[in-house]
């Protein structure tokens, strides 16, 4: 059918095979095999008396992955990784193969057996016992991955996939989500646990929609700037550990090196004072981390004034310029605004905004902010400054670093011991009284 009578949109609609009784029984039959519960003897049981049994997860020597995972590979688990192309998930994946020492089977449907080899090469860390396979059937795959039985099983990517027991093409929904679904049954059934990798279309949605993320037990997002170094692995969605926490990466020629640190390497320890920029303390998932933020504000050129923000979110950079405008009355309606956040790392920490506000004003009025100093601090509408969540945190990273003064909000003072730290905390009401005791004008 061409164009849809309901949507009028052409060539929407998607093929979806509906198997009669037997056809569907017969393939239940096949992943049901020695499952005792069949349906009649079904029976609910009281929750207390329910055996827990937590299986021995897999560990990874990759300590960020291990973490983010909640604390490795639970047996029969379904992962699924997503992140736009070329952001290194395919080396990530490689490299945990072959750091492993176990038996791993990674299934490519996107590149061949020697262009995995180069990059395996490039990696330079080797496990013997990590086989390849260039497949997209899935019945192949499954059968393949029952001889080896290994100790996990990666496949790249998920929507290459294909199963004989659909006509429609690899990618499409009913694809994506038939093919997931055998994989699921497989994990299920043999215990071995299986990673997806998926990519992220240009709206920054798992392509094979939202549907995916139903059928998976984990869902990880690789995300980062393809220009930078830094990649940062969010965990979106985890049945087996909590969704706060993160790792950080950074690619290099030999592949992808966890960073342990990230403080160290985001802020650029200069001992000149340059105006524009400032330093925020904030916490990403569960850890404080120092950042530094640029922000270059310069007369207009042209008519407009033009807005551009890396790392920020524009929307929240035209917010914080306009409650300047109005509670400080600076015009910066007539520059150009120019923010950048080092390492082009993608800050979610509403915390951060004090940082940024100091950088602006910063550079509109060309002078350094106080030696050593760094920022925490969420700014509201009125131009109030408000408390962040771990404050503490913040605080001893910035003094373990070796920061002199801490810019916070008032808020955040109640129950705070400052005569724990060497840093001098410095308690912010609102953006006015910020800017008097930054530049005393
Ligand atoms: P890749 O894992 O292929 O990305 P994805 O599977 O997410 O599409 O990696 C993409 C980029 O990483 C590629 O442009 C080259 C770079 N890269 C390095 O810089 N160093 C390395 O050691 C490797 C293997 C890749
Ligand atoms: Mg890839």
């Amino acid at each position: 059918m061409g164009r849809c009578p309901g949507c009028e949109g052409w060539n929407t609609f998607q093929e979806e095979v509906v198997y009669r009784e037997s056809e569907r029984e017969k393939q239940r039959e096949r992943w049901r095999g020695n499952q005792s519960n069949s349906l009649a003897e079904a029976q609910a049981v009281p929750l207390p008396e329910v055996q827990a049994g937590e299986r021995v997860r897999l560990k990874l020597p990759d300590a960020e992955l291990q973490r983010v995972l909640g604390g490795g590979l639970v047996p029969g688990s379904l992962v699924l990784i997503g992140g736009e192309p070329g952001i290194g998930k395919s080396t990530l994946m490689l490299q945990m193969a072959m750091s492993l020492e176990e038996r791993v089977l990674y299934v490519s449907g996107e590149e061949s057996a020697s262009q995995i080899k180069m990059r395996a090469d490039r990696i330079g860390l080797v496990n013997p016992d990590c086989y390849l396979l260039t497949q997209t059937n899935t019945t192949q795959i499954l059968q393949q991955a029952r001889k080896l039985e290994p100790a996990f099983l990666i496949v790249d990517s998920i929507q290459t996939l294909r199963s004989p027991l659909l006509d429609s093409l690899p990618g499409s929904v009913t694809q994506i989500r038939e093919s997931a679904g055998e994989l699921q049954r497989f994990a299920k059934e043999t215990g071995i646990p299986v990673v997806l990798i998926g990519h992220i279309n240009k709206e920054g949605q798992l392509a094979g929609p939202k549907l995916l993320e139903h059928v998976v037990d984990t869902v990880l997002s690789f995300e980062g700037d393809r220009n930078h170094a830094y990649r940062i692995l969010r965990s979106l969605k985890n049945r087996f550990g909590s969704t706060d926490e993160l790792g950080i990466y950074e690619m290099r020629g030999s592949g992808l090196r966890p960073v342990s640190n990230p403080s160290e390497l985001l802020i650029a320890q200069t001992d000149e004072q340059l105006s524009g920029s400032a330093i925020a303390a904030t916490v990403e998932g569960l850890r404080p981390m120092l950042i530094e933020t640029q922000a270059l504000v310069s007369t207009a050129v042209y008519g407009t004034p033009q807005r551009s923000a890396t790392g920020f979110d524009l929307r929240r950079l035209h917010m914080l310029l306009a409650v300047l405008e109005k509670r400080g009355k600076f015009p910066l309606g007539q520059y150009d605004v120019f923010l950048n956040m080092a390492g082009g790392i993608r800050v979610q920490d509403p915390g951060i905004d004090l940082a940024v506000i100091s950088s602006l004003l910063s550079s509109f009025h060309d002078i350094a902010l106080p030696y050593h100093s760094c920022f925490a601090g969420e700014v509201g509408l009125s131009g109030e400054i408000r408390a962040v969540h771990r404050i503490e945190q913040r605080i001893q990273e910035a003094d373990r670093l070796g920061f002199k003064l801490f810019y916070l909000p008032r808020s955040n003072m109640k129950g705070l011991d400052s005569s724990r730290y060497a840093i001098e905390l410095k308690p912010m009401g609102k953006v006015e009284e910020l800017y008097h005791e930054l530049f005393e004008l």
